[in-house]
């Protein structure tokens, strides 16, 4: 302290604050770092514990031509069987229904899902399973899961799409692996829409 100078009341208490002001802010920085370091843990743990990435491999769609040509074209929705023996199912979302609003798949087996929207984001969820995404306009969304049990499955749209949203949901039949061989031998798509 400068003895020429000492410091009056008010300048002590201006001091004071200060030291209040910069204990808090240094106290606040720590926590800060705390949360970014956590999230940063969370991060790396995800990754290497379960070799979560982000996606890697974006796949799109001229949202303009979707009804019109190429793999979402309505012939070609539903549910089929590659030559490789894979189950493959393909959706179009639009405000505010899925194209088609059944679904048919085989139990015990990996089936693929690839979808898309044309219109809004729409959420893509099937009742007690792990498949779970959005369908994005410009986009082409997969999911592969396998269908444990025999029996049907909502499948509502959980993302906000808009006034409609909450009546937009299709259906999952799941059916044994025989019946979906024999349907499959007669049909080239499968759905279950009621005509
Ligand atoms: Cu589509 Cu909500």
């Amino acid at each position: 302290m400068n003895p020429l100078n000492p410091p009056s009341a008010k300048s002590s208490g201006l001091q004071r604050s200060a030291l209040v002001a910069s204990l808090a802010e240094r106290r606040w920085l720590i926590f800060v770092l705390l949360v970014i370091l956590s999230l940063l843990s969370l991060m790396v743990f995800t990754a290497l514990h379960w070799a979560a990435m982000p996606p890697s491999r974006v796949e799109k769609i001229d949202v303009k031509s979707v009804h019109l040509r190429g793999e979402f074209i309505e012939s070609n929705l539903g549910t089929a069987q590659e030559a490789s023996g894979r189950v493959v199912v393909r959706l179009v979302a639009q405000q505010y229904s899925f194209v088609p609003q059944c679904l048919v798949v085989p139990e015990k087996t990996p089936v693929t899902f690839r979808g898309t929207s044309t219109d809004a984001i729409h959420g893509f969820l099937i009742g007690k399973t792990n498949a779970n995404t959005m369908l994005i306009p410009g986009f082409v969304s997969t999911f592969t899961t396998t269908f444990e049990q025999q029996g049907e499955q909502l499948m509502p749209c959980h993302e906000y799409c808009g006034v409609g949203h909450e009546a937009m949901w299709a259906k999952v039949q799941v059916i044994s692996r025989e019946e979906f061989q024999s349907r499959m031998q007669r049909e080239e798509r499968l759905n279950c829409v009621s005509r």
